[in-house]
C-alpha cells in the first residue's frame, strides 16, 4: 500500500492530481494521501482537500485523504513526496511580475528577474523538505513540480545531495497531446526526443518507420494547427526561417528569447491594462475555489484548463506509477544529464526524454546541438547555476551575476535597482540574504 505526500496540498491543481491517481489505481494502489500546507494556505487546504476526498469517495477505491499543517507528521514513512507549493502564494508572484515590468523588463513566473526570485524563495524551502525526508522517509522519491522546476530539482540533487528526485513540467505533455493530429497521426505512432532545460527544451519527432517528421509538424503549425502551447503564453509565432534552419521544435517559452521584443511589448500592454498573468490567475483561482466549495462537485472542473499547468497529472501520476510498477514509460523529466546532452556537464540537471522505472529516470541520449542552440543552452545553464548558488548562500554578488547573465535583464543600473527592490519586496521569504 502506497503513501503519497503532497506539499502545497492547498493548490488548485490538487483535483488534477487526484484524477490522475484515480485513473491509475490498478497499477498504483494508494492507501493514503497526505496533503500538507502552511497556516497561510489553511483555508485553501480545507476546501480543496475536502473536494479531493469527495473525488475518492465517488470512485470505487478506498483512499483516505489526510489534511495537515504538520509536514513532519505527513512525511513519516512516505513512499512518494510530490511538491507543488508556492512560497508567498500568488501575492509574491504578483510582485515577481509587476516589479520588473515597472522598469520595462519582462515579469514572468519562471523567466527573467521574477523567475530568479521564485528560485530564491523556493530553494531554501525545498532543501529543508529534503532534510526532513532524510530523517523521516529516506527511501522515498521526490517528484518536484514546484517552479522554477529545473532549478529547484537541480538544487535538490546538488545542494540537498538527494538523488531520488525527478522534476516535472506539463509543457512536453501538451506538445505530445496536440502535435500528432497536426500531421494526421496518433501519439503511439510517433517517437519523441526532447532535450534542453525546463522551459528551455527543443524536440524532434519521428514516425513509425523511423522517418523524421519534425519539419512536417513545423509546416503544419504555420498552417494554423494547434501545437499545444500552454494557456499562459501569448502565441507570437517563431520565425519560420529560424525553425527551418534549426530542424527542431522549440518549447513555448522560447518565445521570450527568440521574439523577446514582441513578447515584452505584449507583457507591458497587459501590465498597463488588464494586469499581469498573476493578477489574471488570482481571478481564476477564486472561481475555482468557489466551485470546489460545492458539496456536489466530485470531479475536476473544466475551468482548471484555464491554468497553464493543465494536464500536469499526466506527468506526475504516470511518473509515480512508472517507478512503482517499473513500467519504463517514456516521460520528459528533469534529471541528471549523464551524457544525454554532451554540450553540458554530466552532473547537470537537464529536461530530457527518459525511461522511468524502479531505478528512476534513465535519460535518452540526444546528441550534440548546433552552435546557436548550444550557445543559448550553455548560457542558460550557467545562469541557473548562479541563481542556485545565490539562493543557497545569499551572496549578493552572485545574485547580481545571475541578473547580468539573464537574457531578459538588460545589464546596468536598472538591473541592480530591480534586484534591490525585489530583495526588499520579498524580504520576509529571503532569510538567506
Ligand atoms: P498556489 O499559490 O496555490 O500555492 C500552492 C500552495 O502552496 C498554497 O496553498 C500555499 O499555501 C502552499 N505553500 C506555500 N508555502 C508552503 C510551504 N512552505 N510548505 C507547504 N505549502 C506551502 O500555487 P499554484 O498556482 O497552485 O502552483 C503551485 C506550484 O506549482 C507553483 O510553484 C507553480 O509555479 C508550480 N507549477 C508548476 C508547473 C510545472 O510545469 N512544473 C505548472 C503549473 C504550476
Ligand atoms: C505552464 C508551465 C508552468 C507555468 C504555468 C503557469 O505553462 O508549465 O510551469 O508556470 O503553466 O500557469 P498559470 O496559469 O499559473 O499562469
Ligand atoms: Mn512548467
Amino acid at each position: 500500500p502506497v503513501k503519497i505526500v503532497t506539499i502545497g496540498g492547498g493548490s488548485s491543481y490538487t483535483p488534477e492530481l487526484m484524477e490522475g491517481f484515480i485513473k491509475r489505481y490498478d497499477e498504483l494502489p494508494i492507501k493514503e494521501i497526505w496533503l500538507v500546507d502552511i497556516e497561510d494556505g489553511k483555508e485553501k487546504l480545507e476546501i480543496v482537500g475536502t473536494m479531493a476526498q469527495r473525488m475518492w469517495d465517488a470512485s470505487p477505491y478506498d483512499v483516505k485523504v489526510h489534511l495537515t499543517l504538520d509536514r513532519r507528521e505527513a512525511l513519516k514513512d512516505a513512499d512518494f513526496v510530490t511538491t507543488q507549493f508556492r512560497v508567498g502564494l500568488l501575492n509574491a508572484r504578483v510582485k515577481d511580475e509587476r516589479i520588473p515590468f515597472s522598469y520595462g523588463m519582462l515579469g514572468q513566473e519562471t523567466n527573467g528577474a521574477g523567475g530568479i526570485f521564485k528560485a530564491f524563495r523556493t530553494i531554501p524551502v525545498i532543501l529543508s523538505i529534503v532534510e526532513d525526508m532524510k530523517e523521516l522517509c529516506p527511501n522515498a522519491w521526490l517528484i518536484n513540480f514546484t517552479n522554477p522546476s529545473g532549478m529547484v530539482t537541480e538544487a535538490v540533487m546538488k545542494y540537498g545531495k538527494w538523488d531520488k528526485v525527478i522534476g516535472l513540467c506539463n509543457v512536453p505533455v501538451g506538445a505530445m497531446m496536440k502535435e500528432p493530429e497536426t500531421i494526421g497521426k496518433t501519439l503511439d505512432q510517433l517517437t519523441y526526443k526532447f532535450a534542453g532545460l525546463n522551459h528551455f527544451h527543443w524536440h524532434k519527432v519521428f514516425d513509425e518507420n523511423g522517418q523524421e517528421v519534425t519539419q512536417q509538424i513545423i509546416d503544419a503549425m504555420y498552417e494554423g494547427k494547434d501545437g499545444g502551447i500552454p494557456a499562459n503564453i501569448h502565441d507570437i509565432p517563431f520565425f519560420k526561417e529560424q525553425l527551418d534552419q534549426m530542424q527542431m521544435i522549440p518549447c513555448g517559452y522560447h518565445r521570450y528569447y527568440y521574439r523577446q521584443e514582441e513578447m515584452l511589448k505584449h507583457g507591458l500592454e497587459e501590465y498597463n491594462t488588464i494586469g499581469t498573468r498573476a493578477q489574471q490567475v488570482k481571478q481564476t483561482e477564486e472561481e475555482l475555489f468557489e466551485l470546489y466549495k460545492n458539496p456536489d462537485l466530485d470531479h475536476k472542473p473544466e475551468q482548471l484548463a484555464k491554468r497553464g499547468g493543465a494536464h500536469y497529472s499526466d506527468a506526475a501520476c504516470e511518473t509515480i506509477a512508472s517507478i512503482y510498477a517499473n513500467k519504463n514509460s517514456h516521460i520528459v523529466v528533469t534529471t541528471r544529464n549523464n551524457g544525454a546532452v554532451p554540450d553540458l556537464p554530466a552532473d547537470s540537471a537537464v529536461e530530457v526524454s527518459a525511461f522511468i522505472g524502479t531505478t528512476g529516470a534513465r535519460a535518452i541520449a540526444f546528441g550534440p546541438l548546433q552552435p546557436a542552440e548550444r550557445g543559448w543552452l550553455q548560457c542558460m545553464k550557467n545562469m541557473e547555476w548562479c541563481v542556485e548558488e545565490a539562493a543557497v548562500t545569499g551572496d549578493y554578488g552572485m545574485a547580481l551575476q545571475a541578473f547580468i547573465l539573464n537574457p531578459q535583464i538588460p545589464s546596468g543600473e536598472t538591473a541592480k535597482r530591480v534586484l534591490d527592490e525585489l530583495l526588499l519586496a520579498h524580504k520576509k521569504y529571503l532569510p538567506q540574504f
